[in-house]
């Protein structure tokens, strides 16, 4: 059966896109947040994930305000960036693995969770920027990917809770996966953000910080907050913590806990409270 490795989680904001097409690394405003990731570079040159479910939610590319699930999985061979309007270099396409899309697609199912199943799906920045700053040397990066959107974008959102559960379902069905390869899981966006309103610029240090504590020692302490709760604690866009907490509570189901690998925090990038983190899964 496959196993899962760990789980990984980094905010997605496009100018990250940018300095990296720049070259801007090393630079004062961008050194703290790209110090963040060599021990994870480190860690994951250690257990090598092959395949990589990433929980992401799409702005708008793909799916808009027409017709927007709640939640979406890729089952593609590959999945291509398109121009988003920010100005990012478009990506190499990302290679699939359809058969562990068609895999959890079935198990999800089965588990009440009717995902929408994108057979042709478009990935933006939040899909494409994590790729390049957790293989920065490897690029296309060398794993096989199953994007699963989760809508931020229009109210009312999917509640934490019932995100929590649908980690835990596809945490549970990697499990359930009768293949040998190694695999992990990630979720992308946050920290606190709001980037438009009366609000916008909002940033909340405190509440960031206990979210992260609880990826290591409370994976489910977010569950009790509804999306407005969220929304005020967080901001508008803040809101895509949802995707750490699908992340981690995969992790539930993988083994008997979680070890820290690394984490970094950093304030701001662009609008955002950045924030990343690698978990172990620990047998
Ligand atoms: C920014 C943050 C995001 O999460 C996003 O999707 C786009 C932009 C920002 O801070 O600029
Ligand atoms: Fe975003």
């Amino acid at each position: 059966m496959a196993q899962i490795v760990g789980g990984l989680a980094t905010s997605h904001i496009p100018a990250i896109g940018n300095a990296i097409a720049k070259g801007k690394q090393h630079e004062p405003y961008w050194k703290p947040f790209f110090d963040g990731f060599p021990p994870i570079h480190a860690w994951l040159q250690q257990v090598q994930p092959e395949v990589v479910v990433v929980f992401y939610n799409d702005h708008g590319l793909n799916f808009f305000l027409d017709k927007l699930p709640a939640f979406a999985i890729g089952a593609a061979a590959e999945y291509r960036h398109a121009d988003e309007g920010w100005g990012i270099p478009t990506t190499a396409p990302l290679a699939g693995c359809p058969e562990l899309s068609w895999h959890l697609v079935e198990q999800l199912t089965a588990a009440e969770f009717d995902l929408t199943v994108c057979q042709e799906m478009l990935v933006d920045h939040a899909c494409t920027v994590p790729f390049q700053l957790f293989w920065p040397d490897q690029q296309p990066a060398p794993v096989r990917i199953v994007p699963i959107h989760i809508n931020t974008v229009q109210f009312p959102l999917p509640t934490a809770r019932r995100v929590y559960e649908l980690g835990r379902a596809v945490g549970r069905a990697i499990g359930r996966w009768d293949d040998t390869r190694r695999v992990a899981v990630m979720g992308t966006g946050g920290l606190s953000h709001q980037l438009e309103g009366e609000r916008a610029g909002f940033i909340n240090k405190r509440f960031d910080l206990q979210f992260l504590q609880s990826m290591e020692t409370n994976p489910q302490w977010a569950t009790q907050f509804s999306d407005r709760e969220l929304v005020e604690l967080a901001g508008t866009q803040g809101v895509e913590l949802l995707m750490w907490l699908a992340m981690r509570a995969a992790l539930t189901e993988a083994g008997s806990g979680v070890r820290l690998v690394h984490r970094n925090y950093h304030i701001p990038i662009s609008n955002t409270a950045t924030g990343v983190i690698a978990l172990e899964a620990m047998p």
